[in-house]
Parts: structure tokens; C-alpha cells; sequence
């Protein structure tokens, strides 16, 4: 079995991340990942200070194992949302849009672990000085909000820029892939867009079913001339956002346009004029699946790569 510094900082079985979605990952997802051996997080960006903590309470009675709580740092609402995971000592913590370094003390002082996520190798050398544990390197593969570089080429410049544990995210949803992400010098994985179709994913009915059915080549970027690019399915947003932004309309009609579309595919499952984030790797996902399922599959899978690997270039070899 693949065990990592990650599985004995968070005290997890595998290791392995399902991301912070917002306005999708709750407690029901959270808890089921994290009963599975993984570590669940339930998304802080979307929710208010009480929100969050009733589903904090609610994923404390669904598992006893870790969980996480993913927040966003430029929320107005943020230092409350922080301010709850201290009180309810959240076993771990992600950030993300923002630098957490002011509040490491007080995670610290109740034991949370804190991960921010990172698409630079200098941000990344920042979070370790300030005593993170482990930061997540996010590619822009990923589904949502991304970066510049891919995972391919992000991972092993962080790696070689930290001491402290590099989870990869981004790209990841088969055996092969997480296998790749652990050659790469990754210690752990996150997983977002597999994650969409798990059966305890509450996301809008309409939202999954365009995750199980969209193909490789529906997935498109939006918000490029804005700054703040994002990976999704092709539809009538995509392609009047893509009008907009070729025609030079200005960068706050297009942040207009962008915004609660998330929330609108999501929870009212308006998969034409809502924001279906999902990553590259969607036109693999073909099947709803129980957290268990996914996670067994892709950890079971990238020890099986592994495997054939050492057998395949090793195999004969005596030392
Ligand atoms: C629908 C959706 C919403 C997301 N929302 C957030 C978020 O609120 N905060 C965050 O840090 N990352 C967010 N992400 C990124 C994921 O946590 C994760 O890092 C990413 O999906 C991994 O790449 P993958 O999609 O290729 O699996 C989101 C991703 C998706 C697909």
C-alpha cells in the first residue's frame, strides 16, 4: 500500500484529498472520503460563519475520522469562517486566494494542520517558512480556478523547492495518473472533478449528468483577459463569455457575467447559463461511484502502475 509523510501528518489511510468545492463539497462528501481512508474537506467558501458550522457538526456525527475545511482567504467573511474552524479545532485546513500566514499561530495552538494551495514554487518556499505542513500544488488542468502551469511541470519545481510534503492536484482521476503524480515527487493527491460524480456528491442532478457525459474537447477556459481564468464545460455562458472577451468588452461586464454562476449550475442546475467547473480529466469520468469506489480505484491503480514499472524497466535486474 502507497503510504506518504501526508497519511502520518493528517493520519489518514491513503493519501489522498478530495478538493474544496464550493457551493458543492459538504459534509455528506467530506464524510464519505474520509470514512473511505481519504481526507474530506468541506468547502468554507460559499457559506456563512453559521453555515459552516452546522456542517462541521454534521460531518463530526457522519465520521470520526480527519476531515478538512477549505477556505478562501479573500471571502469578506473569512476571518469569521477561521474563527470557526478554531473553535470547532477542524482537524486540517486548505487555503486558498490569500496568504494565511497571520493566523498559523492560532491553527497551531489547537493542532490544525494547514495546507494552502500553491501554483509557484516561491509561494510555495513562503508556506513552508511560515510553517505550513504540506502545501497542495494545484496544475491547471484542474477544474475551477487555475493557474498558469501544469501539474507535469509545477510538481517537480516545487518539490525540489520545499522540504515539506507536496499533494498534487490537477489531471488526477485514474491508477495512472496519481502514479505519475508520485513519480513526479508528490506525496499525496487532491481530487476534485472525480469527485463530482461520487453518489454522495449532492451537486445538482443536472450538474452530474453533464460531468458523466461531457467529452474531452468540451472543456474550455474562460475569464483569460480578466486575470482570473477558469476551467469548465462549454455552453451558452462559455460562448458568450468567449463573445465578450474577443469583442474587448470591458473586464467588469465579464466579471458581471461571471458572477453566482457557479451556484446557479449547482444548485438550481442551470447547466446552460451556470458555471460548470470541471477539470480535463472529466471525459474519463463516465460513472457514478461511491467515494470508496473512486478512491479504491485510483490507489489500488497507481500501485498496480508502479508494479508493472519496476517489473517492466527492473524486473531482471539483481540490484
Ligand atoms: C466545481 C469545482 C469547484 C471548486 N472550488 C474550489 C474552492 O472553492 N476552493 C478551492 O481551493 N479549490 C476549488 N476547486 C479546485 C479543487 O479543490 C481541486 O484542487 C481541483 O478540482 C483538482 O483538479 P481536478 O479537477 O483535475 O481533479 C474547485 C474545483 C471544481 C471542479
Amino acid at each position: 500500500m502507497i503510504k506518504t509523510r501526508i497519511c502520518e501528518i493528517l493520519e489518514i489511510e491513503y493519501p489522498i484529498l478530495q478538493g474544496g468545492m464550493a457551493w458543492i463539497a459538504d459534509a455528506e462528501l467530506a464524510a464519505a472520503v474520509s470514512n473511505a481512508g481519504g481526507l474530506g474537506i468541506i468547502a468554507g467558501g460559499n457559506r456563512s460563519a453559521d453555515e459552516l458550522r452546522e456542517e462541521i457538526r454534521k460531518c463530526k456525527e457522519l465520521t470520526d475520522k480527519p476531515f478538512g475545511v477549505n477556505i478562501m482567504l479573500m471571502m469578506p467573511n473569512a476571518e469569521e469562517i477561521i474563527e470557526v474552524c478554531l473553535d470547532e479545532e477542524v482537524p486540517v485546513v486548505t487555503t486558498g486566494a490569500g496568504n494565511p500566514g497571520k493566523y498559523i499561530p492560532a491553527f497551531k495552538e489547537k493542532g490544525i494542520k494547514v495546507i494552502p494551495v500553491v501554483a509557484s514554487d516561491a509561494l510555495a518556499k513562503r508556506m513552508e517558512r511560515i510553517g505550513c505542513d504540506a502545501v497542495i500544488a494545484e496544475g491547471m488542468e484542474a477544474g475551477g480556478h487555475i493557474g498558469k502551469l501544469t501539474t507535469m511541470v509545477l510538481i517537480p519545481s516545487i518539490v525540489r523547492a520545499v522540504n515539506i510534503p507536496v499533494i498534487a492536484a490537477g489531471g488526477i482521476a485514474l491508477g495512472e495518473q496519481a502514479a505519475a503524480a508520485f513519480a513526479l515527487g508528490a506525496e499525496g493527491i487532491q481530487i476534485g472533478t472525480r469527485f463530482l460524480a461520487a453518489k454522495e456528491c449532492n451537486v445538482h442532478p443536472k450538474y452530474k449528468e453533464k460531468i458523466l457525459k461531457a467529452r474531452f474537447n468540451q472543456v474550455t477556459v474562460t475569464g483569460v483577459t480578466t486575470g482570473h481564468p477558469v476551467r469548465l464545460i462549454e455552453n451558452k455562458l462559455t460562448r458568450k463569455f468567449a463573445e465578450l472577451e474577443f469583442s474587448g468588452a470591458p473586464k467588469e461586464e465579464l466579471e458581471e457575467l461571471g458572477r453566482g454562476r457557479l451556484r446557479l449550475a449547482a444548485e438550481q442546475g442551470d447547466v446552460e447559463w451556470g458555471s460548470v467547473m470541471a477539470g480535463q480529466v472529466v471525459g474519463y469520468i463516465n460513472k457514478e461511484e461511491t467515494a470508496e469506489e473512486i478512491i479504491k480505484d485510483i490507489m489500488e491503480g497507481a500501485e498496480k502502475k508502479l508494479r508493472e514499472l519496476c517489473e517492466k524497466f527492473f524486473g531482471g535486474e539483481k540490484e
